[in-house]
């Protein structure tokens, strides 16, 4: 048995629109530090105020769990009846989880589990609205936070953390540096490659990841040419969105349980460090998943998909052309023997998300420390 659960989804200019039209007459809009006067926070109260209904901002002081605790107490506070995250991808999975504890107060956020039964009392229902390119954690039911600034990321995980309404506005992704957006497509490619390869990727999954790989290979590129066409990033938004829905279905990939141990463990970017990794993940897993990424062949190219090593090279061509770091080495600046020091403590906080398990080739303790010093060599995975 399977199921397939996407929020409502407003997309293309004007998305914004859609909030004028949604119920509750008070809104807490959650945003980042320093956002109160962005685009999108003024167009959220006018789109609100046409309807008479008030909104309160709240610059979430920290976007981990603490700051979703207390996001969460302020939402029960002003008796707000529609939560709106407006923001990033941290800034996203912190309306999410305060969403959730809306109807459970008391409940320690980092227990939320799918095994956790929430006892879901009324709480408002939740808008999110991304303004970056790439993450498409706005499609999920996960929420990737630590429990403060220091320590390792959590992954949760349940239903409750699912959005009513998601909106795709490209007016709030349009001022993005090019680079930004080439490393947000990357990202988002990622997440499409990685859930192809997933043990738990589904028909829904599948159709969802080529599409958001087709026009992730024939649109990205073209954000860091000149005069791009007008509509490029609202494609890439929604490209991101689909990828973020696949992802959310098949789960993350090995290459983000990686990620998400080794961006933290040294300061470094999310989005570098999943697509340095990707060549290698996809040269590991080609074979458990051989079919599915022969059918990527028409965007790939047909030599693309013949073989894992040959799928790996040809990332790493696609991310010389986006600016992407191809190795590790190049998206984590320390010496490879801080790197080798650190591993043994980086593979036991991989293990622990769900991207190892669901991989449709299931790695040991010592392939991935093995696909970790590859990717960081771009050394062929021979293993
Ligand atoms: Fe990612």
């Amino acid at each position: 048995m399977g199921f397939f659960t996407p929020p409502r989804v407003s997309f293309g200019p004007g998305a914004l629109e859609s909030l004028a039209s949604l119920p509750g007459d008070r809104t807490l809009l959650l945003v980042e530090p320093g956002a109160a006067g962005s685009p999108g926070v003024l167009a959220t109260r006018e789109q609100r105020a046409k309807q008479g209904k008030t909104v309160e901002l709240l610059e979430v002081d920290a976007l981990d769990l603490g700051g979703a605790a207390r996001a969460a107490a302020r939402a029960r506070e002003c008796g707000a009846d529609l939560l709106v995250g407006l923001g990033g991808e941290e800034l996203l999975d912190v309306a999410k989880v305060a969403s959730a504890l809306g109807g459970s107060p008391g409940l320690d956020p980092a227990e939320i589990t799918l095994l956790v039964d929430l006892p879901g009392g009324p709480h408002p229902p939740l808008v999110l609205i991304p303004c970056t390119v790439g993450p498409g954690n706005e499609m999920s039911w996960t929420a990737m936070l630590k429990r403060s600034r220091e320590g390792p990321v959590r992954e949760l995980t349940h239903r409750n953390l699912a959005a009513d309404w998601v909106l795709l506005e490209p007016l709030l992704v349009r001022s993005l540096p090019p680079a930004a957006v080439a490393l947000g497509a990357a990202d988002a490619l990622s997440h499409a490659l990685e859930s192809l390869g997933s043990e738990w990727s589904d028909p829904f999954s599948e159709a969802l990841a080529k599409q958001a790989v087709e026009t992730l290979l024939e649109r990205a590129p073209r954000v860091l040419r000149p005069d791009p066409p007008d509509d490029l990033r609202e494609h890439l938004l929604i490209a991101s969105g689909l990828a973020g829905l696949a992802q959310a279905h098949a789960q993350m990939g090995m290459g983000h349980a990686l990620a998400h141990a080794l961006a933290p463990r040294f300061g470094v970017s999310h989005g570098k460090v999943a697509a340095a990794l990707l060549p290698s993940v996809l040269e590991f897993t080609f074979l458990a998943a051989r079919e599915k990424y022969r059918q990527l062949g028409r965007w790939l190219g047909e030599g693309a998909v013949r073989s894992g090593p040959e799928i790996a090279g040809r990332v790493r061509e696609l991310w010389e052309a986006l600016g992407v770091p191809r190795n590790l080495s190049l998206a984590i600046p320390v010496r490879r023997d801080d790197l080798v020091g650190a591993l043994p403590s980086v593979i036991e906080a991989a293990e622990r998300f769900t991207g190892v398990v669901a991989s449709g080739r299931v790695p040991s303790t010592t392939e991935l420390s093995r696909l970790v010093l590859c990717a960081w060599d771009g050394r062929p995975v021979d293993f």
